[in-house]
């Protein structure tokens, strides 16, 4: 019976145990290059004994970070600094992860620290922000900008771009792809119902709605390598009942699954700015659960997991594959080993030797 430090394995790539590092945007980047705040942030992360080391939200392009201060893989000069990191990561037992994303209606915010003091959410043009695009001219909320209307060429364009992405991702070392489909950014604004209008064939039927998705995984899935994990971050629900549902999530998880997609990382939420969502211990795994029992694909449980046990019942009771944790890891890095204590798994853990005296 697999445990929290039972290995996965999936395609060639086998992680160390079922602990994974939820992508977490740090909004310290200059035009989303990579520093070291991002190679200390997600190396002690892989000291700390995760199995698997997921980088925060990096854009495909300019107008895709979420804020002028997110990562990106836009050019080849990302791809160098990415490959310090991914080289780390891997020498330290920790498989290097990368969420591809685009930020769509949602982008060009401030950062958290900078939102306080700003007058709205929407960063200006000439402060450093930029115009904003999504499937139709719903803006997510009062303060935010109202995004343009793709059109099919320009949906088409954004495509090629995760298609470069993709590339650049797999010179700089990653071994895991995670396509960012959630939380109300461009591709979770397609599915939706609540933030797509369009009339054409990305917008109306369910079909024509998880079209962006299922086009643009293909896309990146020909560019990444066969052998290696490709994984889909979805929004299981909006939690509304005229919203995207976790009936509808089922349905896109197989189609995703025939595209090719080994993994699906079940979050929620995202597209509304005032969803009912019951926030508490462990409150998305039954999205987790559902979706890979009936989808019949693995899948990752992610949010409110804070505690050994809890994380260990989820593998053990096969309530999802994998563990991610967020704001957990914020707090310790060292949490894997911390876990392993209480699950009684000390004796499958890695400490790296420079560290054993103190274990
Ligand atoms: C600081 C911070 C940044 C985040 N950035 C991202 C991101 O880049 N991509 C993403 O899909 N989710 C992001 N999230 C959501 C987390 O990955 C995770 O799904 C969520 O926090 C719930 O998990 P937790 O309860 O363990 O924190 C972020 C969360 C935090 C706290």
């Amino acid at each position: 019976m697999p445990h929290l430090f039972s290995p996965l394995t999936i395609k060639d790539i086998t992680l160390r145990n079922r602990i994974g590092v939820s992508p977490m945007c740090q909004y310290s980047a200059e035009d989303g290059m990579p520093n070291d705040w991002h190679f200390v942030h997600l190396g002690s992360r892989a000291v700390g004994g995760a199995g698997l080391v997921i980088v925060e939200a990096t854009a495909v392009e300019p107008r895709g970070r979420i804020s002028p201060e997110d990562l990106g893989i836009y050019t080849d000069q990302h791809i160098e600094p990415f490959k310090r990191i991914t080289a780390f990561l891997k020498e330290h037992g920790a498989v290097p992860g990368i969420q591809l994303a685009h930020a769509g209606r949602k982008a060009s915010t401030y950062s958290p620290w900078k939102e306080k003091e700003a007058p709205a959410a929407g960063v200006p043009n000439d402060q450093g922000g930029w115009d904003v695009v999504g499937p139709s001219a719903i803006p997510f909320n009062e303060g935010y900008k109202e995004p343009k209307e793709l059109s099919v060429e320009e949906i088409k364009e954004i495509q090629e771009n995760f298609r470069q992405a993709t590339i650049r991702a797999r010179e700089a070392g990653f071994e895991w792809m995670e396509f960012h489909g959630a939380h109300g950014y461009l591709a979770h604004s397609f599915y939706s119902p609540l933030s797509n209008k369009r009339t054409d064939e990305y917008g109306g039927s369910f079909d024509n709605r998880i079209r962006f998705v299922l086009e643009t995984v293909r896309v990146m899935r020909q560019e990444w390598p066969e052998n290696l994990p490709f994984t889909v971050r979805i929004s299981s629900t909006d939690w509304v009942d005229d919203g995207w549902t976790l009936e509808e999530s089922i349905e896109l998880s197989k189609r995703l699954k025939q595209e090719g997609v080994d993994l699906i990382d079940c979050s929620s939420g995202g597209n509304l700015p005032k969803a009912p969502i019951p926030v508490g211990a462990g409150y998305q795994n039954l999205f987790a659960e559902k979706i890979r029992h009936q989808a019949d694909i693995a899948t990752a449980a992610v949010g409110m997991i804070t505690q050994g046990m809890q994380a260990d019942e989820i593998i053990r009771n096969e309530r999802a594959d994998l563990v991610l944790l967020a704001r957990e890891l914020l707090r310790d890095p060292y949490w894997p080993l911390r876990a392993a204590e209480t699950v009684h798994k000390k004796n499958e853990l890695h400490i790296p030797p420079q560290y054993e005296r103190g274990w």
